[in-house]
């Protein structure tokens, strides 16, 4: 006599058995896997639900949770990083269309067991990025404390994602300027990315954006860092369709900048907008936007090609302070009109702006 249970299996199995087309409705259910170390990560292509609870990666480790498709992931506890000579990431998503919710925790870096100021450039190793997220979903209210360097970095992607309520506090660094190169969010090469409702508290850029077309950043705020970045921009790449708006600068080096390679060719920045940004305490310049880079200002390169950078919609509001200008614009290849009529400029030394062939309407700066 079968129980009901071992019927209930033993049609499944049967059914399995026959027919490896579609699983009946009735089988499918919703497995729930908890990630409570590296290894029990392993295998998550069955986990509709994951829920990492608190643990160490220890060192030498790495966090690879790769997600089945449309699987929601929550945290119930930290996760620390033990200081280790892995390569970064520490922790690796690779995701399609999954909904994570932090909950409030915290990926812990332990950067202070790392800095030394040199940041990437030499001295003690130090793994980055910290978070590396492939394919795309919806991933909110969680925080980096402490990343060595780079803090999140934002990969290919085949969807749309969003990004909301992201704290990085890297601000630890800030301690006899030992933390360098904790650049908040780096967007590699994607499309159709929203970040916001997020505070970056760290030493280079609030956000960077590398390569990449339809992204939003929006309503963040930016302490101490590099302020946000489009850029750098190399030879083949490109960012268009970017919309910086609402966010709030404080104490940077740069508010709003472009950053493109003197060297850089076949390369574009086309249809940027800012829109109701408030920078205050740039300490370099209020806005830069150059094709000189790795120079703020030099002979720029002509390689790559600027187009429709505007400053519209909502008032964008900037003060640089100390030797900081309040403008620069460096153009060996730019192009069109550019409508800044959304940009007051309230302190800060003289602007300096070679345009090419761009021309410039509106504005006061
Ligand atoms: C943002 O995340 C924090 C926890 O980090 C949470 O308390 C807060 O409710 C979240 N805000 C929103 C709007 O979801
Ligand atoms: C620009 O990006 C926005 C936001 O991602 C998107 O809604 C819009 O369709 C894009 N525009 C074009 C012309 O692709
Ligand atoms: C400007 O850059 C574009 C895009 O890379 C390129 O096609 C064009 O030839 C460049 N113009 C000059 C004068 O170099
Ligand atoms: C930027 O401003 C110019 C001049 O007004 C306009 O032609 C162009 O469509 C604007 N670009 C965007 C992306 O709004």
């Amino acid at each position: 006599m079968f129980s009901s249970a071992s019927l209930k299996l033993w049609i499944c199995t049967a059914l399995v058995l026959a027919s490896p087309a579609p699983t009946p409705v009735q089988m499918a259910e919703r497995a729930t896997c908890t990630v409570s170390s590296v290894a029990s990560a392993g295998d998550l292509s069955g986990c509709t639900d994951i829920v990492i609870t608190a643990f160490t990666v220890p060192s030498g480790s790495t966090l690879e949770i790769t997600a089945a498709t449309g699987a929601t992931i929550v945290m119930k506890g930290n996760v620390e990083f033990a200081k280790t000579d892995a390569e970064g990431p520490l922790m690796h998503f690779d995701t399609k269309n999954v909904n994570f919710n932090g909950n409030g925790y915290s990926f812990i870096g332990n950067g202070e067991l790392y800095w030394d100021t040199q940041g990437g450039n030499g001295g003690v190793y130090k793994p980055g990025p910290l978070l590396k997220f492939d394919g795309y979903g919806t991933f909110a209210n969680f925080n980096v404390k402490n990343s060595p360097v780079q803090a999140i970095s934002i990969g290919v992607r085949d969807g749309q994602s969003h990004f909301k309520n992201i704290t990085v506090d890297n601000s630890d660094g800030d301690k006899d300027k030992l933390g360098h190169n904790t650049d908040g969010f780096d967007l590699g090469s994607v499309h159709d990315v929203v970040i916001q409702d997020s505070k970056v508290y760290n030493q280079d850029d609030c956000v960077a954006i590398g390569k990449g077309s339809n992204i939003v950043f929006k309503n963040n705020y930016c302490s101490g860092g590099h302020g946000i970045s489009i850029g750098s921009i190399s030879t083949n790449g490109y960012a268009r369709n970017v919309t910086i708006s609402d966010n709030t600068v404080v104490n940077n080096k740069y508010g709003l900048r472009i950053k493109v390679k003197k060297s850089a060719t076949n390369a574009d920045v086309t249809d940027v907008t800012y829109s109701g940004n408030t920078v205050t305490g740039a300490s370099k310049y209020g806005v830069l936007i150059t094709q000189s880079y790795d120079e703020d200002f030099g002979t720029p390169g002509t390689g790559s090609q600027l187009s429709g950078i505007n400053f519209s919609g909502t008032m964008n509001t900037i003060a640089a302070t100390g030797d900081g200008l309040k403008v620069g614009v460096d153009c060996g290849n730019c192009t069109g009109t550019w409508d800044w009529s959304a940009l007051t400029v309230t302190s800060g030394k003289t602007s300096q702006l070679v345009l090419d062939n761009a021309k410039i309407t509106g504005g006061s700066y």
